[in-house]
């Protein structure tokens, strides 16, 4: 079963990195996907988030990285996914996951979206909050993977 984690992955976090390695536990093949929304005004760039999401895998054939554009829906449609994958924090993120799940649906019906919750050291983690913490020269250890900590630095400091 091929199972898609979509998301905006501005930049990847731990806690983004705790949910692709469990959910590639209870699939065949990962997809984790990209998406562009505009309305955010993103950091980084798509080919720069895809890069560091791959950086942070490192070399795994159950997990592929892309971007997609236009509907989620679409996407999995076209990758031939069963479920789209979506990682639940607390409360706050469960109105806006809800209202996405059920516009998938109509959009898909036979597209399920499945909720995993959050590994509970994770739960405080946004990648709203990295980039809050980084651009004011704040210390990010512990909060992306080492590999991608003096980029997203060096990236968000120099603004
Ligand atoms: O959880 P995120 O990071 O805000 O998710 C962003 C993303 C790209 C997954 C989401 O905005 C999305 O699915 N965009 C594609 C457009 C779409 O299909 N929207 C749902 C119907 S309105």
């Amino acid at each position: 079963m091929t199972l898609v984690y979509p998301g905006s992955f501005d930049p990847i976090t731990n806690g983004h990195l705790d949910i692709i390695v469990r959910a590639a536990c209870i699939c065949d093949k990962l997809i984790v996907a990209v998406g562009n929304n505009e309305s955010k005004r993103p950091a980084f760039t798509v080919e720069e988030r895809v890069e560091m999401i791959r950086a942070s895998i490192g070399d795994r054939e159950d997990i592929e990285v892309t971007s997609f554009t236009g509907l989620l829906a679409d996407f999995a449609k076209k990758v031939g996914a069963r479920a789209v994958i979506k990682g639940l924090r607390a409360m706050s993120d469960f109105e806006y996951e809800f209202q996405m799940a059920l516009l998938n649906k109509k959009l898909e019906p036979e597209l399920e979206t499945l909720f995993m919750m959050t590994s509970v050291q994770y739960s405080f983690l946004s990648s709203s909050a990295v980039k809050e913490i980084a651009r004011n020269g704040g210390c990010i250890d512990g909060l992306v993977p080492d590999c991608i900590r003096e980029r997203i630095a060096r990236k968000l400091t120099c603004r």
